[in-house]
């Protein structure tokens, strides 16, 4: 997928890594629309990379958003919320705000802005998961439950869009960071408590996120390293347990 000219919905853009794909996004000439609640925030990164800011709260407004952004050739499912501790004590309301932005959100997005990509027989659709989505971490269960929902929905989601031989299709990608150095710890409230794995810049996440798009990859570990644990997970889970009990839980984000 060429992004030269096209047209790019990115949500959560005013921070973190939306807004690092936005700046690296603006020197592929692509139409930038960017999603975010804070309009300071949305404006500042509109003001570097160019692009349309779209104030939405993906809770209540994804058909406003929808409506607002019109045709859109690439829409990339970034924005996202963490909330850590016990389960157990985990309010209903933070279960709620978890599950819709991160899961019904890009869900419903991609339904509303899917049928016309199809019907023009080009797009593509990127989702941001998480590592913790690929193989589930303690004291995150909701959060890795609203990232192992993408993965599958996105799984699904490629195998019914099959390309089309002539007309190239509608493309479709998971990108699974691990821990990115972006406010999305001090937002969920509970810090980043660990040495190691080190957190990466956003940009490298950004990166992964446009190589998928333009070279139209299904899943991308960034860093790559992080397919190793997942694959693990996969094909032993009972000894990947014990591992990441050894080395002190499995923590991402
Ligand atoms: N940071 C990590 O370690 C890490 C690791 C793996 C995966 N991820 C995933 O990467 C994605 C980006 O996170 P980040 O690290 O860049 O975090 P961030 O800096 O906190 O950015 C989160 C973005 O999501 C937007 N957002 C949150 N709730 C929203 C809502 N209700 N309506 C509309 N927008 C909303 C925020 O918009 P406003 O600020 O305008 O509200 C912000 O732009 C998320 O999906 C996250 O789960 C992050």
């Amino acid at each position: 997928m060429r992004l030269t000219g096209a047209r790019v919905l990115i949500t959560g853009a005013s921070s973190g890594v939306g807004a690092a794909t936005a700046r690296l996004m603006a020197g592929t000439g692509a139409r930038l629309l960017l999603a975010g609640r804070d309009r300071a925030r949305l404006e500042a990164v509109a003001a570097e990379a160019g692009g349309q800011p779209l104030v939405a709260d993906l809770t209540t407004d994804v058909a406003a958003l929808a409506e607002r952004a019109g045709h859109v050739d690439v829409l990339v499912n970034n924005a996202g919320a963490g909330w850590a501790g016990p389960f157990q004590r985990m309010p209903a309301t933070a279960v709620d705000a978890l599950v819709d932005v991160n899961l019904a959100a890009p869900i419903r997005l991609t339904r509303l802005l899917l049928p016309a990509m199809v019907e023009a027989g080009r797009g593509h659709v990127a989702f941001v998961a998480s590592i913790a989505g690929a193989i589930g971490v303690g004291h995150e269960a909701v959060y890795s439950a609203t990232k192992a929902g993408l993965l599958v929905f996105a799984e699904a989601l490629r195998d019914e869009l099959r390309p089309i031989p002539s007309r190239g299709g509608v493309g479709v990608s998971v990108v699974l960071p691990g821990v990115v150095d972006t406010p999305f710890f001090e937002r969920r409230g509970t810090p980043y408590g660990r040495r190691r794995p080190v957190p990466i810049p956003p940009q490298r996440v950004a990166r992964a996120i446009v190589a998928a798009i333009e070279h139209d990859r299904p899943e991308t570990y960034v860093p790559a390293w992080l397919r190793l644990p997942a694959r693990l997970r996969g094909a032993a889970p009972g000894p990947f347990r014990r591992l990441a009990t050894a080395l002190g839980g499995a923590r991402g984000s």
